[in-house]
Formats: C-alpha cells, structure tokens, sequence
C-alpha cells in the first residue's frame, strides 16, 4: 500500500478520491465537515471518519479501495494506519455501522479486530438493517 495521506476538516476530496466514491457509492462526499478526516492511500483506497475528540471517539463513515485492487490487503492496510493516526489523537474507542447485506466489509471489520454489538433495524432507507461495530483502542 502507498504511504497514506491525511486531509482535515474543510478539505474537498482530491478528484481520484472523489470518482473511486462515486465508482462504490453512486455518490461523492462533497468537502470534510468540522469533525470529519480522511486518511487515504493515492489511486488505492480510502476512509473518512467523524472524531469526537472530547469524548474520545470516531466513527467510521466511509470506506472504499478500488474494485480493481480488492482482496489485496488495502483495507485492513488502510483501517490499520487510520487506527493508528486515531490512537495518536487520543481516540479510544471506534464504532461504526454497515448494512447487514455488506458481506466485505463485514468479514473486514471482523478480520480487523472490531466486535459486532448491535442491530439498528431498518436503519437504511430502503428498509435493511445495520449492524453496528466497535473496537477499542489502547
Ligand atoms: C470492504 C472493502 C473496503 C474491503 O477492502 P479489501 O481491500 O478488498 O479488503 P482486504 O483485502 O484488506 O481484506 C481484509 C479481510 O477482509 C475480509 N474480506 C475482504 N473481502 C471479503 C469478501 N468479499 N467476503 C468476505 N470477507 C472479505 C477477509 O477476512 C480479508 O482477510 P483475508 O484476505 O486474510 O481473508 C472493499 O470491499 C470495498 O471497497 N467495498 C465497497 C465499499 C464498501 O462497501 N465499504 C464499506 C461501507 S462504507
């Protein structure tokens, strides 16, 4: 994986973070809010959190590596240098929710430490659940 690079809040996506979300999402973030970062890998893959500092905590809102590049290892690479930039800003404990149909990110959220602690029923608004996942950090 290519050395990951930060953005803080207020930056607008670079244009190869912004066509890899429109290619997994249908749809493009638009600029970091105040409390979002992204860390990302060029041309590879990518993360954008929301980071409760005061209390803590982040929230993992998107994820994606290029459908091209999948299985190779980019997202537990990418989830483990964000983990490790979030453990440096004092961030103890990361939560985040998928939808229950996502098979890939689930078996990456598992593969990476995260615990299952929840379901948000017809959470989506197209009626599917969400699974929600935590992990602690030290
Ligand atoms: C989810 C996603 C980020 C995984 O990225 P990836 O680079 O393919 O994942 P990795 O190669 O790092 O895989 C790490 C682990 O995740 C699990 N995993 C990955 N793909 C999987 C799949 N299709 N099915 C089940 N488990 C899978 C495996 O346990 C894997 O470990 P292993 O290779 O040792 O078996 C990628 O599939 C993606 O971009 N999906 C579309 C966007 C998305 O849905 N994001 C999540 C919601 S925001």
């Amino acid at each position: 994986m290519k050395e990951p690079f930060h953005l803080g809040p207020g930056s607008g996506l670079p244009g190869w973070m912004e066509s890899l979300d429109r290619r997994c999402f249908g749809e493009s973030w638009g600029a970091l809010a105040g409390h979002e970062q992204a860390w990302g890998s060029m041309d590879e893959a990518f993360a954008i959190w929301s980071i409760h500092a005061v209390v803590e905590e982040a929230e993992l809102l998107r994820i994606a590596v290029d459908p091209d590049l999948r299985g190779r290892g980019l997202g537990r690479g990418i989830l483990k240098a964000c983990e490790a930039e979030l453990e440096r800003l004092r961030i103890r404990a990361l939560f985040l929710e998928v939808r229950v149909s996502n098979a890939s990110a689930r078996g990456l959220y598992k593969a990476a430490g995260w615990a299952e602690n929840g379901l948000r029923k017809a959470y989506y608004k197209d009626g599917e659940d969400a699974a929600l996942y935590r992990k602690e950090l030290r």
